[in-house]
């Protein structure tokens, strides 16, 4: 295959004279993906990822195709545009061209960083009449969502949290190390979510609800015994930096012990996005609670753990009894369910929190010690049969009828 390269615009730009890809144009980022702020990219359906080959970003656009650049709002603006949005067409030639002039993509970046927006979707019901919120990127004409959450506003409780992991575009190992502090995006009316967070606010709470002599040996924060702020859709599964930053609101986590959240349930996020980017596939995610965690109070009576009250003193922010992520690959139709019992102080495991036959053994991904419980007791089913059986009710019929195995 011959190729020329064109001086005049920058030397990482190609233009392939042969083969299937004549006269396309490849957009190559090179090492890292950081122009000054990374702008949002999209066709006429939806965003569009540069693929991580292992070395290197890259989006090779067929000849009269067209990209949208744009920087989400109309205040922030392409750099060297001075636009908040550009269309960048390959035009047959193999020439990149934003109107008349050929510009120098890896420098298309935004004057500021794209900033996600929270939107309440009141058309529309997720489940049961709850809330419908989208963490979603808008552009002048479009809504990009990134997470899709289902939250009862009644219990400040989020049931899941659905996402898609794009295995072709991920770096598993570009995480963004600067956590920016979780916000609660016009929800938790009644009190302060990050106060509730507490390890302080927790210790206070639990001892009131199991008594003086119970409280602080559950949460007992040396030993990892504390509610973690558990991310249902998790900023690792996430390609650019605005999108891993825009995991951190309240209604995208669970209270969860955090001796499990940095245990299996760490695991298995690692073994799925693993799972996503070996394949190169995007699978799509739903991740939530079921039920709410009892703990044995000092008079041997099982009660449900709340974090936060409101004025009225109802009971709100429940920790959920069981953490569970379903797996689903649209292409192969396979899909898988995972649960994780929310409390390492139990000593066994009862079995009406067993909601189906375990097949774990079934799917090669699944490496973590499984049956530990104070890492995360873990069982896997069917679909088919959580489907069948109603077990999460809140998610619709996927049609998927085979196991995902790979
Ligand atoms: C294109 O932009 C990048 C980033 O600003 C810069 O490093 C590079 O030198 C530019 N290339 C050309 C040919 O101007
Ligand atoms: C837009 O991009 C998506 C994701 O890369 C792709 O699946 C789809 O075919 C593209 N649509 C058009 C009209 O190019
Ligand atoms: C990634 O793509 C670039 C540009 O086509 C190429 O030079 C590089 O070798 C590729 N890396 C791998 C690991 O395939
Ligand atoms: C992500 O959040 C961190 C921490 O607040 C911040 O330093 C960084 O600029 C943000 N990046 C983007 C692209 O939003
Ligand atoms: C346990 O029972 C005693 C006596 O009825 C009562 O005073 C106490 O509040 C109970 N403890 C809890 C945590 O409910």
């Amino acid at each position: 295959m011959t190729f020329k390269l064109f001086s005049t615009l920058t030397a990482i730009f190609l233009c392939f004279q042969s083969g299937d890809s004549a006269n396309s144009c490849q957009l190559n980022w090179g090492t890292n993906l950081l122009p000054a702020w990374f702008p949002l990219i999209w066709n006429d359906t939806s965003i569009v990822y540069p693929k991580y080959n292992g070395t290197e970003w890259l989006i090779e656009m067929t000849p009269k195709t067209s990209l949208q650049f744009g920087c989400g709002e109309a205040t922030n603006l392409l750099q060297n545009f001075l636009l908040p949005e550009t269309l960048l067409t390959c035009d047959g030639y193999g020439n990149l061209k934003a109107g008349l002039v050929s510009p120098n993509f890896t420098s298309m970046g935004c004057l500021n960083q794209v900033k996600e927006k929270v939107v309440h979707l009141p058309a529309s019901t997720c489940y049961n009449g709850y809330d419908n919120i989208d963490i979603t990127f808008l552009s002048a004409t479009n809504s990009f969502p990134l997470i899709n959450v289902c939250h009862n506003t009644a219990k400040d409780e989020t049931i899941f949290a659905q996402h898609t992991i794009h295995g072709a575009a991920l770096n598993p190992y570009e995480v963004s190390n600067r956590r920016p502090s979780f916000k609660e995006g016009g929800y938790y009316p009644t009190f302060t979510a990050d106060d509730a967070y507490s390890q302080k606010s927790q210790l206070a709470v639990v001892t009131e609800l199991t008594g003086p002599s119970r409280g602080p040996a559950y949460i007992d924060a040396a030993r990892s015994f504390y509610f973690a702020r558990g991310h249902l859709a998790p900023d690792g599964d996430f390609v650019h930096i605005y999108e891993q930053n825009a995991t951190y609101y309240f209604v995208n986590v669970v209270p969860q012990w955090q001796i499990i959240n940095n245990g299996n349930w760490k695991a298995m996020e690692m073994a799925i996005r693993d799972l996503a980017t070996e394949r190169q596939i995007d699978l799509k995610v739903w991740t939530g609670g079921l039920g709410t965690l009892t703990m044995q109070n000092e008079n041997g009576t099982d009660v449900e753990i709340y974090l936060a009250k409101d004025a009225l003193k109802n009971r709100r922010l429940p920790v959920p009894m069981i953490s569970w992520k379903v797996i689903h690959n649209p292409v192969s139709k396979s899909a898988a369910a995972i649960f994780m019992v929310n409390n390492p102080h139990l000593v066994d495991v009862p079995q009406s929190l067993i909601k189906c036959p375990d097949i774990c053994p079934q799917l090669p991904w699944v490496t973590w010690p499984t049956k530990t419980i104070q890492k995360g007791y873990t069982y896997c089913c069917d679909m088919k049969f959580v489907q069948t059986n109603g077990i999460l009710p809140m998610i619709s019929n996927l049609g998927a009828d085979v196991l995902l195995l790979v």
